[in-house]
Parts: structure tokens; sequence; C-alpha cells
């Protein structure tokens, strides 16, 4: 193999910037050309392809987004689309593409792997962490600590006026960026996809907190369980405490990345190259108990979710 190109692809999350910048500075040092692709499949389509030297890099690491901007494909779903793809890097003679993204993202990849000649590397770049295989997707940490500094400051206010606040937090059908916030911010409840709501138990628990003297209330709300005004609604019907809520959004997905993602956003991109170069196709690259590792793409897609137990009973037991 002596081409490689990289693409970013789905939502984009902190540490993308700095994990292209590993795969090209490393496939470089291996005398690889390198390309980058803009704006994810649609970009591959398009035929949006171009060379990247080590300056293509410089100055990226320390920021959010994604130099390659990224796109959701709806083309590249059908097998024409992907065979289209297909050309348009054989046609340059790329043999080896790093796909940096979500579960929808992978499995493109993996179809792209098994239907064509293209050697595929996939890196998981999603700020909500729900990839099975892997212990943490690049993206999450920072989201977690943007999520952090946010409630500090919600908390400042709503105890200054004894408030309850809902704060919604993303991560599709993944709890884990409203449970991970929760504990690190001493939350007083946490409602996740996972646990379901149970609203009259959520209820009893902030009567209780009143009763306690506590003088603010923070809920971590996952958005794959309600919106914020839609908890709002049903908790007002049955408590009659001040009640706020914040939507935290698109914040959650910008910032200059954490020093865990940018450790992992450079061990991943090495390892994504690595592997091409040794002509393993579809690997799908991630971190287990510190590790790297490159596992088969279709096996982590079918990896079982990881046991959440323990996390939720250190967070109900400090939450009370
Ligand atoms: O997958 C990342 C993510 O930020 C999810 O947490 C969220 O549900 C979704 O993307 C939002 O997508 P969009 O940017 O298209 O609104």
């Amino acid at each position: 193999m002596k081409k490689i190109a990289v693409l970013t692809s789905g939502g984009d999350a902190p540490g993308m910037n700095a994990c292209i910048r590993a795969a090209v500075r490393f496939g470089l040092s291996k005398n690889m050309e390198m390309y980058g692709v803009m704006r994810g499949y649609e970009g591959l389509l398009k035929g949006d392809i171009f060379r990247m030297f080590r300056h293509s890099v410089t100055d990226i690491i320390q920021r959010g987004g994604t130099i390659l901007k990224t796109a959701r494909s709806e083309r590249f779903f059908d097998e024409e689309g992907r065979k289209e793809a297909r050309d348009r890097l054989a046609a340059l003679g790329i043999e080896g593409l790093v796909v940096i993204g979500g579960d929808g993202s992978f499995n493109g990849a993996a179809k792209l792997a098994c239907e064509t000649d293209i050697k595929v590397a996939c890196i998981p770049g999603t700020i909500d962490n729900d990839l099975n295989y892997t212990d943490y997707t690049l993206g999450f940490d920072t989201a977690v600590n943007t999520v952090l500094n946010a409630v500090n400051n919600i908390r400042d206010t709503m105890s200054s006026h004894d408030r309850v606040c809902i704060v919604e937090v993303m991560g599709r059908s993944c709890g884990d960026i409203a449970l991970f916030s929760a504990i690190g911010g001493g939350a007083d409840a946490v409602v996740t996809p996972e646990k379901g709501l149970d609203l009259d138990a959520l209820a009893a628990q902030l009567k209780q907190g009143e009763k306690l003297g506590k003088s603010s209330n923070i809920i971590l709300l996952s958005e794959g369980v309600c919106s914020a005004q839609s908890l709002k609604e049903q908790l007002a019907a049955v408590t009659d405490m001040t009640l706020r809520t914040v939507t935290l959004g698109h914040v959650q997905r910008g910032g200059s990345p954490s020093l865990r993602d940018r450790l992992l956003a450079a061990r991943f991109g090495v390892k994504a190259i690595e592997c091409l170069i040794a002509g393993k196709n579809a690997a799908a690259v991630g971190v287990r108990n510190e590790e790297i590792v490159a596992d088969d793409l279709q096996k982590a897609l079918v990896y079982p979710a990881a046991d959440r137990s323990e996390l939720f009973k250190v967070c109900e037991i400090l939450c009370r």
C-alpha cells in the first residue's frame, strides 16, 4: 500500500482534528502518500479528495470540529454509491481509507470493505460513547467536561433560588454522557435510556432532598429518554418545586479536546495506519483497559454493551 486517505463522518467530535493530524503525520513517516477527503462519504462520492502534507495538519491539534468537515451521506448507503466511492479512490491509486466517525459511519465502512478492494480502518469519533467494543470514543471525555463546566454554573444559580434544574444532554440512546456527568458533577439524579424514567421515584427523591434542606437539585437527563421540557411538564404535575430546564445541545460537540481525547486521538491515528500498512482490512480501532486494540469491524459492531451497574450504584448512593 502506498496511498491512504482519511475522512471524518457523522457528527463531529472534539479530537477529530488531533486524530487527522496523527494519521497523516504517522502515515507520512511510513512513506505513505496521504490524502484528505472533504465532508465524509459525500466528498468521496464527489471526488473531493486532496493530498495532505505535514504542514496540512499544523496548528489543528487543539481545535474542535474537523478541518475535513463532515456530513451524513444518504447515497453512500446504496451499493451503487459505494462502488462509485471505490472508483474515486481507485482512480487516484488510493488503497486504504481511515474513517473517523460513529456507528453509522462504521456500518458504511464495513460494507465498503467487504464489497470492494479498498482496505478500511475505523476510528470511533463521537461524543456519544455508544460503540460498545471500545471503552471510550474520541470526544466523549471533552463533551463530559463541557457538561461539568455547565453544571457548575447552573448549580450556582439554582442554589441561590432553591430551584430544580433539568439538564438535558446528548448521547442518542446511550446514557453515558448523562451518567458520567452526574457522577462527576455531583448531580442529584440521573435519567438515562438504560434505566428509563421512574417518575414517582424521581419525585420522591426530590421531595426527600427538599426535606433534608437541599438548596438545589440538578437532574441529568439523557436526550434518549425525553426532552427536558417534557420531563419538566411531567414533574410539574407531581411536585410543586420550582423547575427550570437547560438543554446543552451542540455546545457539547465543540471546544478544544481534553488531554485524554488528544492522547486517544494520537494513539488511534497511529494504530489505524499501522493496521492498513500491515494489510489488515476492516479494522475497528479502540481502547480497552487503557490498551489500544484493533478489532474486526463486523465483530466490533455487535460487541455487547458495557456493564454500567457499578456506576449506576455509585451514582445512586452519592446522589441521595
Ligand atoms: O451523534 C452525536 C450527536 O451529537 C448526538 O448526541 C445527537 O443526538 C446528534 O448527534 C445531533 O445531531 P445533529 O448535529 O445532526 O443535530
